[in-house]
């Protein structure tokens, strides 16, 4: 079910209203007895959202409540230039001054199916449960240009009806590993906001949000949260072909 697309005039845009978003959810979710679990796609689309609130929502009490996870993670060190965690980091919560013990990073380094192994553990020990799986607050996604979310590629559908809640994924083209969270968990969040922006995204977009039955199924038309609100951001060029 989509609660709403938003489009906006530019990316700059698109991620000044998002960050103030994110906060305005987490504000409204002050105070309930438990924290509020964020889970974090990597890519480049978030680079200027993790900017913005690296700039101009670094308070360390707005966060307080908040618990950091990924959606995914490249099978690299946290220092490596690929690593989703990095860039997350480096552009906005390290300058929060947030406690470590409230990030949860996905040891891209280790062994990957010894740690989707682990990640799933410390989901299901560091979030609220809703129908007997992790159910994160807010969950930020990314679209591929082959329609993949998450690091769930086409042809590893599968996923959105696994077992587990972490699972060890291969990128169709590097051939490199990946750990991401499974279907049911990305599907299972109070809110998923998606996020597409650059012109190279508009075909895809169309697809996913106007595609017919008939095609192919794309991992990104099975975002479809069972009870929590799907808002896509979008800015102008993304949502050209709408
Ligand atoms: C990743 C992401 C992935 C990303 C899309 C879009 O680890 O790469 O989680 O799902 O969101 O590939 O990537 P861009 O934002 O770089 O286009």
């Amino acid at each position: 079910m989509i609660s709403d697309i938003r489009i906006f005039p530019t990316h700059d845009l698109l991620a000044q209203s998002l960050a103030d978003d994110i906060c305005e959810l987490i504000n409204n979710h002050a105070g309930k007895d438990s924290f509020f679990s964020i889970a974090l796609s990597g890519g480049k689309t978030p680079d200027l959202l993790f900017s913005v609130l690296g700039k101009k929502y670094n308070d360390k009490s707005l966060w307080g409540n908040a618990r950091f996870f990924w959606v995914d993670e490249r099978c690299v060190p946290p220092g490596d230039e690929e690593s989703n965690f990095r860039k997350a980091n480096d552009l906005f919560l390290a300058k929060t001054g947030i406690d470590q013990k409230q990030i949860f990073r996905i040891r891209g380094e280790n062994d990957p199916v010894i740690e989707a192994e682990r990640y799933s553990e410390v989901v299901s020990d560091n979030t609220s449960q809703k129908r007997g799986l992790p159910s994160f607050n807010l969950i930020l996604l990314g679209l591929g240009e082959d329609g993949h979310t998450a690091s769930i590629f086409p042809g590893n559908e599968k996923l959105f009806r696994s077992g587990r809640i972490c699972d060890v994924a291969v990128h169709p083209v590097t051939g490199r590993k990946r750990i991401t969270l499974t279907g049911p968990v990305l599907n299972n969040a109070e809110n998923v906001f998606f996020l597409a922006s650059g012109i190279n995204k508009a075909v895809m977009v169309k697809k996913i949000l106007k595609g017919g039955e008939s095609e192919t199924r794309l991992p990104a038309s099975y975002i479809n949260p069972v009870e929590g609100n799907l808002i896509w951001y979008l800015d102008k060029n993304a949502a050209s072909l709408l």
